[in-house]
């Protein structure tokens, strides 16, 4: 089945957007570098246009988790699926995700990051859906917030497909 994909956020409006966050980052990190942390494989496309647009050195990391639990509901219960190469003690760590929802994932791995005694430890998401959250997770840097719908593109699937579109759209089955 071929489903319809509606523009959300055009591919303009989300270049221009990185753009801005990745001068604000680098003001606010100023004489110092940052330790991207990417979360796969959704994190993927924005982390690397962000990380072009950061004027402070920069070093990257990926990690691979899954959230246990039915497809649709995240229980919170991250697995590590591949852990960061590098340890994170004394670095400025900033976390760089695709989509922040109920907030599950993202609050369990932000603690277990957090134990790793990074310098600082900060959370950079593209896109955010408020209306959706269950816990509350502090994010530093936003991109867009959106709707409570379902979107693809920019990194972001549907039944793994969609990733590489250079725009965010809406599934309209
Ligand atoms: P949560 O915040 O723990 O509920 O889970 C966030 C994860 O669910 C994200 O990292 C995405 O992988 C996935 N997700 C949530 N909303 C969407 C969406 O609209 N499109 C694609 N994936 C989504
Ligand atoms: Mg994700």
């Amino acid at each position: 089945m071929q489903e319809r994909v509606r523009v959300l956020l055009s591919e303009e409006e989300v270049d221009t957007r990185i753009r801005e966050i990745g001068e604000q980052i680098s003001r606010d990190y100023a004489g110092k570098s940052i330790h991207l942390v990417c979360v796969l494989k959704g994190g993927s496309f924005f982390m690397c246009e962000l990380a072009k647009r950061i004027s402070v050195p920069v070093s990257l990391d990926f990690m691979s988790v899954s959230s246990y639990g039915s497809d649709t509901k995240s229980s919170g219960v991250v697995k590590i699926v591949k852990d960061l190469d590098e340890p994170l003690q004394g670095k400025d760590v900033l976390v760089v995700e695709d989509i922040v929802d109920s907030g599950r994932t993202l609050s369990y791995l932000m603690e277990m990051l957090q134990d790793r005694g990074p310098a600082s430890l900060r959370l950079c998401t593209l896109l955010d859906k408020p209306d959706r959250r269950v816990i509350d997770v502090k994010v530093d840097y936003t991109g867009f917030q959106i709707p409570d719908e379902f979107v693809v593109g920019y990194g972001l699937d549907y039944d793994q497909m969609y990733r590489n579109l250079p725009y965010i759209g809406v599934v309209e089955k």
